[in-house]
């Protein structure tokens, strides 16, 4: 059991949140303290409580973010300055956020910046964009880091440091004095017995009486392989507490740790040794604490050990290569014997590894290592190709003795290459050690992990960068190279800018803490899976399809019915209404019948007493198929005419006149991959059966209403016997618009109830989540331009249908015609997502408008202004636009970017270095306000009716049936609750029916009058198709005639975005933003500003990080943290400036305010633009130029491949075609 498991379930302590449990996330971020006897030293550090095993901390203390603090009592200033700097937004990350700051500042009460930064290496927030924490947490800093002020003049604080409390590191909670001992343990369970040895010779004696013991110190690779690869480990060895494992001894070689030394140790020791010794001895130190820079998050090295890494002998480890390249020493230890080796290329689980000594280089002074680790993410994340590289030189010259190039990534185990160059360290070296490695570091076309042609360059490029810093160091002359890794660090600022003249009691337009803030931070705020335990609850699992497309043969659960705790197993045949089922419409299955559409596609449940036998026995159901051809990509759907109708098409101006006018005819195209939700909290509900057939409903959903009628349907029951209850969610952008499949399976009580009165929870693990519900949808766009000069734009655009209504963006293009299609796949089906498709349309405008640009040769921004729409303007749906604010927007951002300086600036260093480029982009957005699908455009307040007592409910059944003119029979009365009606009378004095009846009366001719138009509209219609019809009015615009309005207004905003890539790598940095944003008048600049950076990150994930990958048989290949990274703190831009455009009141909403959240999402395309921009540049060095394809998101590996150069030339791909890829783009 995790220690999660056991603050969850056993203790009730919630406020520890499970977001992932492998570790990726922080969401279970808890600090851990512990004595170590042999040093005498108290340790305070942050873990993951997901990953740590509960027999792990016998005599450790563990402090959870309810011990430091709590609303009712008093909060811990961690607490309150993340909730008072807005830095809480759904609360799901804070507490653990606050967790990982609280262990900092038990160590080190006056951090630096950097300490805060390292701090959340390993924390993840997908909803307030992380730059309200850091300035939150920045007041806890000592030296004022002043790249996170704010410009004098020219914003208004968002909180107020002097409100703060103090924080007074003397009043923490003192480690218990019992724990400080160490002991032998043993625990013994029903599938694995856990065995704490406290001496090397007790541990070595277990290992050979158990020879096939696992040995477990950090179980941060053995913990994912139980959880995720359903490995069982009868015997564990634990040796943690040992102290010759976790000794370091300084000796004249170097220094030798033990093999159970946590990495964050590691690294502190090596520190302090770099500081303290001569440059030359720490050269293979430096390159160590290079790779532990990047090394997973703090909380999963301060855990880790150095003999973890080294003998899961993982292809990606950071650490092998290094040790492998320097030759580090590892001492092995099998039957009493000793066994010393330099290369550990495979695990060697006979083997005990007891220490690994890091060389100093005493006697080498011309021995030069670098290390190098490349990954889609810079924090936090696994390699794509990691590396070490040594070299020797003869002594006083430059000529190699001895070359070492060790690589990860490129093998089922770390490699060291067998040939490589020598003689002068100069190009002809280079070439020779190139084209060695490019025939030596070749990879299968349809090698795991993909990627191929990019990991083969890496190689090459990685070496090219270790020759850069060699001849720096040997003080060599370098011409056309810069230092490709020296990208400036942090350079954060934020301003932004309020309405003025607010009065000071008035809340409005006030910058106001988010309600729910501080319980959030204290681990308070309950969510769904936090509602304690029921009694006799059971637990749902879910048996999901491992096919994309299939027949279901047969399916057989007798073995699952028999394990252990199992109550029932449900299929499709055993739901009791409907099980056609959909969020708009109903053309999915609650549970696949007779045939299976993709992967995850839910064939059936497992109801058990406990989650784990639940899982257990979900596994166990063995299910035939009859394997049907899949369509999996969007291109595989066009060749074989998959689509859904209608075919959407909008059309303005005259498109053959255009083209007779054109002066040229350019094509284009783009994919733009899709992307997962990834809210902190996973998909849950919890089903409480109630009295008369009620079902209540605990669900994470933004849609209660829809979820209610969706359950109600599978049961076959009137809508008003289901309560469907939200307290808060882990996160909403679209994707929980219709409460989580599986809900309908829960509430399934006929079935599921053996004995009455059973609640059933759901909560789906990360990786279930991830392959069962749909994300945004991937788009394909395909365009034709026709250019008219530069001036104005005519332009048919192929998008799909969402996107139409975005196709051109905020620009007035004269002839216009978008089709769209919706392709018809065999992936799960994808939902709602901020933007809805539009940041999609806006994007293959933008993509264009920089070809057209390219092709040109003039500069994309004048091109982009002089095609903004003007006021009166219409665009291609016939909407006259009005109170347009683009032009100022526009201006706005330019100045407050220094664009124009920030230009020639671009230039002249492009001009300067050949390896790293600069890029600049700005960029606009018109958004309209609100859906053009009818049924999203509306909110209610629904007002119950008065309760109870004798007789009470039937009577006021009876006057609602009267009054509503309906049968009693479709009208229900649920329960008194003062949180729907307040205020409410006793029932007494016998007053009861006149007063609720009257209410009643009151309430059900009201809601007559509504329905009155409806009923005339439709007179023969029934009192079902009145109340739907109500219930989703329609705006007026018909895709038909291109008429009516589609939209109420339209908010708008600029961002302009400087970047810089690394060529050889990549990689890039994120240098600057300015984001100038029309919401009229605020209502709340804090919730606003947040609006705006959140989103815009989240579109910067979608646009430069964020990557699902599928193999070519549909299957989800990135169903986690691991291999699909959201962006993290280190990817907000270095400078970030966000502005509120002032004076711009918008007279179509509440006190003048605009719609915030979605709009700003699509600000990030200014970051793709300038990726792209800096790309021209590199290419121009290679004398390419004109337009090129960039593909969404612009990652590392597309942003490589697109910088052509001699190093990419020695590495072709692979003719497509001629072998199967591990993963396509869908
Ligand atoms: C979120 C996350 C991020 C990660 N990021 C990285 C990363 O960036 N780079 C990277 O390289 N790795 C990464 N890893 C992998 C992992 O953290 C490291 O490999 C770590 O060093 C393993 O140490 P451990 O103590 O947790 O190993 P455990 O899980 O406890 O053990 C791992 C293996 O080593 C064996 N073993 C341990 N000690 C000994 C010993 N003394 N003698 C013999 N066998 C032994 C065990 O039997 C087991 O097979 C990551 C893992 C996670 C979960
Ligand atoms: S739940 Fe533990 S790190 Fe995500
Ligand atoms: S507030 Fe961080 S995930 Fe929602």
């Amino acid at each position: 059991m995790t220690l999660l498991t056991y603050l969850r379930r056993k203790l009730g302590l919630t406020g520890t949140k499970l977001g992932c449990a492998e570790g990726g996330c922080g969401a279970c971020t808890v600090m851990l303290s512990r004595y170590q006897t042999h040093t005498q030293q108290l340790l305070h550090y942050a873990v993951n409580a997901c990953l740590a095993p509960l027999c792990s901390l016998h005599l450790v203390a563990v402090t959870t973010v309810e011990g430091i603090g709590s609303v009712a009592r008093e909060l811990h200033p961690v607490q309150e300055r993340i909730a008072m700097a807005h830095g809480s937004q759904c609360g799901f990350c804070t507490p653990g956020i606050v967790m990982s700051m609280y262990a900092l500042l038990r160590n080190n009460p006056k951090p630096k910046m950097a300490d805060v930064e390292e701090a959340f290496h390993g924390n993840l927030c997908r909803c307030t964009g992380y730059r309200p924490i850091l300035e939150g947490y920045k007041t806890f800093t000592v030296v004022r880091n002043t790249r996170y002020l704010t410009p004098v003049n020219e914003a208004t604080s968002l909180f107020n440091p002097a409100d703060f409390t103090p924080f007074d590191p003397t009043q923490e909670v003192i480690f218990p004095p019992e724990l400080m001992r160490s002991g032998l343990l043993c625990f013994r369970g029903d599938r694995a017995s856990w065995l704490q040895p406290d001496s090397l010779d007790e541990f070595l004696r277990l290992k050979w009486e158990h020879p096939d013991a696992r040995v477990v110190v950090g179980n941060t690779e053995v913990g994912i392989e139980v959880k995720f690869k359903n490995m069982v480990y009868p015997v564990i060895l634990a040796p943690a507490f040992i102290p010759e494992l976790n000794n370091v001894s300084h000796t004249a070689d170097g220094v030798v740790f033990g093999a159970a030394c946590t990495l964050s140790h590691m690294g502190a020791v090596l520190k302090k040794a770099v500081e303290t010794l001569p440059p030359h001895q720490t050269e293979v130190f430096l390159a160590v604490l290079e790779q532990l820079r990047w090394f997973a998050g703090l909380q999963i090295r301060n855990v880790a050990a150095v003999g973890g890494n080294i003998m899961t002998a993982s292809p990606i480890s950071d650490l092998n290569p290094v040790f492998m390249a320097a030759g580090c020493r590892l001492t092995l230890m099998d039957k009493g014997t000793h066994t010393h080796t330099h290369t550990h290329t495979h695990t060697h689980t006979q083997f005990i590894l007891t220490d690994v000594c890091v060389f100093l280089f005493l006697r080498l002074q011309f021995q030069l290592v670098s290390a190098f680790k490349q990954s889609p993410r810079r924090e936090d994340d696994i390699s794509i190709v990691t590396a070490a590289m040594s070299v020797t030189f003869t002594p006083g010259t430059d000529v190699v003795e001895d070359l070492r190039l060790s690589y990860g990534g490129m093998a089922a185990t770390t490699v060291l290459a067998k040939k490589t160059a020598n003689g002068h360290w100069g190009e002809e070296l280079l070439q020779e050690a190139c084209s060695l490695l490019a025939k030596e570091m070749t990879l299968d076309p349809s090698a795991p992990g993909g990627m191929v042609t990019y990991r083969r360059t890496l190689t090459l490029s990685l070496f090219y960068k270790f020759y850069l810093t060699v001849l720096q160091k040997l003080r060599l002359q370098v011409s056309e190279h810069s230092e490709a890794e020296n990208i400036p660090p942090y350079l954060s600022c934020h301003l932004q800018a309020v309405p003025e003249g607010r009065s000071q009691d008035d809340s409005v337009g006030r910058p106001m803490m988010h309600l729910s803030a501080l319980k959030q931070a204290t681990g308070e705020a309950v969510y769904c899976d936090d509602v304690p335990l029921y009694e006799n609850e059971l637990y749902l699992a879910l048996i999901t399809s491992s096919k994309a497309h299939a027949n279901i043969l047969s399916v057989d659960a007798s073995a699952a019915e028999k394990m252990p705790g199992v109550v029932t197993c449900l299929f499709a045949d055993d739901i009791p209404g409907c099980n056609a089922t959909g969020p708009i419409e109903h053309d999915e299955t609650v549970l696949a019948h007779r045939q299976v559409t993709c992967v995850g596609h839910i064939i059936g449940a497992v109801v058990a007493d406990t989650q784990l036998h639940a899982q257990r026995a979900a596994k166990a159901v063995r299910v035939q198929y009859e394997e049907l051809q899949p369509i999996i990509t969007i291109q595989e759907a066009i060749a074989a005419k998959s689509f859904y109708q209608p075919i959407r098409t909008i059309q303005k101006g005259d498109l053959e006149a255009g083209f007779k006018q054109a002066d040229h005819i350019l094509e284009g195209e783009i994919h733009i991959g899709g992307q997962e939700h990834f809210y902190l909290e996973t998909n849950v509900t919890l089903a409480v059966p109630r009295e008369e057939g009620e079902m209540e409903l605990f669900v994470s959903t933004q849609s209660a209403s829809k979820t209610q009628s969706l359950v109600a349907k599978a049961l076959g029951v009137p809508a008003n016997r289901v309560v469907v209850r939200v307290k808060r969610m882990g996160g909403v952008s679209g994707g929980r618009r219709a409460g989580p499949p599986f809900c309908r399976l829960l509430s399934n009580r006929p079935v599921v109830a053996v004995q009455a009165e059973e609640t059933v929870r759901c909560m789906l693990d990360r990786d279930e989540d991830m392959m069962i519900t749909g994300g945004r949808h991937p788009f394909y766009g395909k365009q034709v331009m026709v250019m008219v000069m530069m001036m104005k734009l005519c332009s048919p655009v192929k998008v799909m249908e969402r996107a139409l209504f975005h196709m051109e963006n905020s620009y007035s293009v004269a002839n216009v015609r978008g089709r769209g299609f919706l392709c018809r796949t065999n992936l799960p089906s994808n939902t709602a997502f901020r933007g809805f498709g539009g940041p999609q349309g806006m994007m293959v405008t933008e993509s264009w408008m920089t070809d057209v640009a390219q092709s040109l040769g003039r500069p994309a921004e004048q091109v982009r202004r002089l095609n903004l729409y003007v006021e009166g303007e219409s665009t291609p749906y016939n909407q006259v636009l009005d109170q347009i604010t683009l032009d100022r927007c526009w201006d706005e951002c330019l100045t407050r970017s220094g664009y124009q300086e920030r230009r020639a600036a671009v230039d002249v260093y492009n001009s300067q270095n050949r390896w790293t480029k600069r890029g600049l982009a700005i960029t606009a957005f018109q958004k309209m306000s609100i859906f053009s699908v009818c049924v999203c455009v509306q909110a209610g307040a629904l007002v119950h009716i008065y309760t109870d007592g004798s007789g009470l409910h039937t009577k006021m059944v009876q006057v609602a049936s009267r009054v509503l003119g309906i049968p009693c029979s479709k009208i229900h009365i649920s329960e008194t609750s003062t949180n729907t009606v307040p205020n409410t009378s006793p029932t007494a004095a016998s007053a009861s029916s006149d007063l609720n009846g009257g209410a009643v009366q009151n309430a059900c001719e009201t809601l007559n009058q509504r329905l009155q138009p409806y009923k005339t509209k439709n007179p023969k219609g029934s009192w079902e198709d009145w109340v739907s019809e109500a219930a989703t009015p329609n705006l007026g615009y018909d895709f038909e005639t291109n008429s009516g309005r589609a939209f109420n207004y339209f908010s708008y905003g600029v961002a302009c975005s400087e970047v810089e890539i690394d060529c050889l790598t990549g990689a890039h940095k994120n240098l600057s933003t300015t984001i100038v944003m029309d919401v009229g008048n605020s209502l709340n600049p804090a919730i606003d500003i947040g609006q705006v950076r959140a989103p815009s990150l989240r579109g910067l994930g979608l646009f430069t990080l964020e990557e699902l990958h599928y193999s070519p048989q549909g299957v989800l290949l990135t169903r986690g943290p691991g291999s699909y990274k959201i962006p993290a703190f280190g990817d907000i831009p270095a400078q970030l400036t966000v502005s509120l455009l002032r004076d711009a009141p918008n007279q179509k909403a509440v006190f003048a305010s605009k719609a915030v959240g979605e709009p700003p999402l699509f600000l990030a395309a200014s970051v793709f633009y300038a990726i792209k921009d800096a790309i021209s540049a590199s290419r121009a060095e290679s004398g390419i130029s004109g337009p090129f394809r960039l593909d969404s998101p612009a990652s590392a590996e597309r942003i490589r491949n697109a910088c052509s150069d001699r190093f990419t030339k020695l590495c072709p791909p692979a003719e497509p075609g001629s072998f199967t890829p591990w993963s396509v783009q869908v």
